[in-house]
């Protein structure tokens, strides 16, 4: 019987649901991308069971991975979709999503992706200044066609994440400031073709310390009550995503301390409450294969220089992240310590530093767990680099989900004009 998620078989080799990790990657190659359905729908589910006590709805947030099979496969499950461009809004839609369950956020929607968003029937968008609101007004006015409003509003709370991921303090480009959110959306009530829906918020991404939601979401809720009781309706609030995952173990999801600050705030309120999860549903089930180039010993130091890099896996050296690095197959050489890098030109190309890992030979395989969110979709061809193949796994067998561009086909994309 297989596991859910990547596990070791009786020779410990990685598997998933009972297929070899290595099998996988000398059919397709490497870098490759591996997902777990089983998982995700594992993940999807516990999410689904943390929120069954308050009227809920998930909205998945694509940008953690929009390949189609992924959102059609949470689609699928039931979930909705949150998304941050009309590009999101298209892969949803071809995927299968309803757009009356598409939740559109972001802080800098243009006139032409609002109008297309607005036509092609969105569930809502998630507005961001009075700016915004304007320019919906005017497009929705022209096309006769009613917009449904959500304020943002920021809170002006700095969770303890990585500063680039963190977006809910005054300083950032997000959100209403909480002491105009009252009179912008009582200014909705006024307005022909909007539909003021409700608030929300989301003060970041890969939070711990659950506090900084209870507060975010008891602000939130205190602006919507006092709106309510001066006789405005405010059915929907929009809690955002932001649940932190735990890279340095693989451990079941666990949502519990998430749930406590839902329930003690809105398990006795009539409040129609969405949640946009991206990498708690989809981080963990997902692998990045590499093969060892080669091996590079300095006097100093010991690299292990793979054929994946920051073009496939920016998140180390954008972040500083961590992301665990195994062999894939089962080994008893010795551990050494060692940067694990990627052949692009720059010292920032690295995908952990200084790690203990047990000695490898040229071709070896390794897996960069945890890269299901915020890793294919953050590629790029810089230093003319191909992207990875990506494959998910449903009901023992591998599926194809994503081609790799070759070289001919980046090529293509340019004109080449010969200035003499
Ligand atoms: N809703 C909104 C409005 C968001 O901006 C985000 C993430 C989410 C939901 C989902 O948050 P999650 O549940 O995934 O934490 N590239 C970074 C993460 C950027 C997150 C951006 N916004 C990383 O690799 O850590």
């Amino acid at each position: 019987m297989s596991q859910i998620g990547f596990y070791r078989d009786e020779n410990d080799d990685l598997n998933v649901q009972g297929i070899k990790i290595s099998s996988l990657a000398e059919k397709y190659g490497t870098p490759l991308f591996i997902y777990d359905s089983g998982l995700m729908r594992e993940s999807y589910n516990i999410f689904l069971d943390t929120i069954k006590e308050v009227k809920g709805n998930i909205h998945y947030a694509v940008k953690a991975n929009d390949a189609l099979s992924i959102i059609s496969y949470f689609a699928q499950l039931g979930c909705g979709a949150d998304i941050v461009s009309i590009g999101e809004f298209q892969k949803c839609v071809a995927a299968g999503m309803p757009p009356q369950k598409i939740i559109f956020s972001g802080v800098g929607k243009d006139n032409s992706e609002i109008e297309f968003a607005l036509k092609n029937n969105v569930l809502q968008f998630n507005i961001e200044s009075e700016e915004e609101l304007n320019d919906i007004y005017k497009i929705a006015s022209r096309l006769k066609l009613t917009a449904n409003i959500c304020l943002r509003v920021n809170p002006d709370i700095a969770p303890k994440t990585h500063k680039k991921i963190s977006t809910g303090e005054k300083e950032t480009k997000f959100g209403i400031d909480f002491q105009s959110v009252d009179s912008i959306y009582k200014k909705l009530h006024q307005l022909k073709y909007i539909n003021p829906v409700g608030l929300g918020v989301h003060i970041g991404s890969q939070i711990f310390d659950f506090d900084f939601f209870y507060r975010a979401y008891l602000n939130l809720k205190k602006l919507a009550d006092d709106l309510k009781s001066s006789g405005y309706n405010v059915p929907t609030l929009d809690l955002g995503g932001g649940i932190g995952i735990n890279y340095n173990k693989s451990l079941k999801p666990d949502f519990s301390n998430y749930k406590e600050v839902v329930l003690d705030l809105f398990e006795n309120t009539d409040y129609q409450l969405s949640f946009e999860p991206g990498r708690s549903l989809i981080a963990e089930a997902g692998v990045l294969i590499t093969k060892v180039i080669r091996n590079k010993k300095t006097k100093d130091k010991h690299f292990i220089i793979v054929d994946a890099a920051m073009n496939n896996l920016i998140r180390p050296t954008l972040y500083d992240a961590y992301h665990r690095i195994e062999t894939v197959k089962k080994t008893s050489k010795p551990e050494i310590i060692a940067d694990i890098v990627g052949p692009i030109c720059e010292t920032g190309d690295f995908l952990a530093l200084d790690r203990r890992i047990n000695k490898v030979n040229n071709n070896d395989l390794l897996a960069i767990r945890t890269t299901g969110a915020y890793s294919s979709v953050m590629k790029s061809n810089y230093n003319a680099r191909k992207d990875a193949i990506e494959v998910m796994i449903y009901k023992h067998k591998d599926f194809q989900i994503k081609k790799n561009e070759s070289i001919k086909d980046i090529i293509s994309k340019e004109k080449l004009i010969v200035f003499d």
